[in-house]
């Protein structure tokens, strides 16, 4: 490790930190930044040239994460702003209406979707595997066909933490020309993601969780030639080709991706969000990614070895940051674990335990230690 975890995350001095899949840890860099904005606006009041250079920067950096270009992305305080700008240049009126989603949607993207059937959407939802584990290939062949104008996958399910395989899925949708949109909220920051090698359309994500920013900062990713052809019905003075001409006869939405943008941006954020990848690209996200297959490989096997039933799938490259665990009281699990500063949360009978390159083999110890101690909270297999 090339940091000090303890300095540079006074969140981990006292607590053990399984909880980045809902926040990522508080940074030292992240509270600078913070506190660089406000002295920035003590100092300069307005500081337009350069909040606007920082969003530029925050866009770039945004890009070369993904392995992109500036022009492909589009900066946005939350996914769902930004997905409902991408889903208002779409035409549900013609044969090709169907849209899929998939049982791990997390409720934004699912319930966006939805929305769109009042504008002549299909929307249909793959299933998953009788466990809950996985959704097989399988079920998105047997729904992708000609009828099918686009499919929407999370990358990884906030749930169980179970990682579907995007690019198997992208070839079946590519089939049948579908386009494909991932939400990598619960996966960018955690491993290597290049949007263009995966071959998928739309990719989005942000800063609140693995990215180690804060909230108010999300992007999506919209490959070049579609970010030039969509055209959004939602708009605003900074989605349009030139901010500062302030016109009011017409709508000039940008020629890149920025027209899926609408109004001021959320500048404090961009402090935050620049200082969280900072923090990522310092310790590389190849690094990033070991650590963590190798902490929740501990996970496993200690869950395995106290027979608690896993909610996850557990064969390598199923399975991102976060491992799930069945309890028959989460929220009694989750409050006395919290108790004793260990830090995790719950969503359908399950602990979600998600971990980050910040987290030791000595936190695992710690958590199952506990856990143990509460095991009759657990369920066991
Ligand atoms: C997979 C996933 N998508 C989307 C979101 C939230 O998106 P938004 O920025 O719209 O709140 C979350 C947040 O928990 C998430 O885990």
């Amino acid at each position: 490790m090339h940091i000090s975890i303890d300095k540079r995350f006074p969140t981990l001095r006292n607590n053990t930190y399984f909880n980045s899949g809902s926040y990522g840890a508080l940074s030292e860099d992240v509270r600078d930044a913070y506190n660089e904005y406000l002295s920035d606006r003590e100092q300069h009041g307005a500081y337009w040239p350069v909040w606007m250079k920082k969003y530029e920067d925050v866009r770039g950096e945004i890009a070369a994460l993904l392995g992109v270009t500036s022009s492909e992305i589009t900066i946005g305080s939350s996914l769902s702003q930004c997905l409902n700008a991408l889903v208002s240049a779409l035409q549900f009126d013609g044969d090709r209406n169907r849209i899929i989603v998939t049982d791990f949607d997390f409720p934004t993207t699912a319930q966006i979707w939805h929305a769109q059937k009042q504008r002549g959407a299909d929307i249909v939802r793959v299933p998953a595997t009788a466990d809950g584990k996985t959704i097989l290939l399988e079920e998105f062949e047997k729904v992708i066909d000609d009828r099918t104008m686009l499919v929407s996958i999370p990358h990884v399910c906030y749930r169980n933490g179970s990682m579907l395989d995007i690019s198997a899925i992208a070839k079946i949708a590519r089939k049948h020309e579908a386009l494909v949109y991932v939400d990598a909220y619960q996966s960018v920051g955690t491993r290597v993601l290049d949007a263009g090698q995966l071959a998928v359309d739309f990719l989005s994500g942000g800063f609140t969780k693995y990215l180690l920013g804060s909230t108010g900062t999300a992007f999506l990713y919209t490959r070049q030639a579609l970010a030039q052809q969509l055209v959004p019905t939602q708009s605003g003075w900074f989605a349009q080709a030139d901010v500062d001409a302030m016109a009011i006869g017409d709508n000039q939405p940008a020629p890149d991706a920025r027209r899926f943008e609408s109004g001021t941006p959320c500048i404090p954020s961009f402090y935050a969000a620049s200082a969280g990848l900072g923090i990522i690209r310092e310790i590389g996200l190849e690094y990033i990614q070991r650590r963590i297959e190798s902490l929740t490989g501990e996970i496993l096997a200690r869950a395995e070895a106290a027979h608690y039933t896993v909610s996850t799938p557990v064969d390598p490259g199923t399975y991102g940051p976060l491992i799930a665990l069945e309890s028959n009281n989460m929220h009694r699990l989750v409050n006395l674990l919290g108790e004793e500063q260990i830090i995790t949360s719950c969503r359908d009978r399950n602990i979600r335990i998600s971990t980050h390159f910040y987290n030791s083999s000595d936190d695992v110890e710690r958590l199952f230690d506990v856990l143990a101690r509460h095991s009759k909270l657990l369920v066991r297999c």
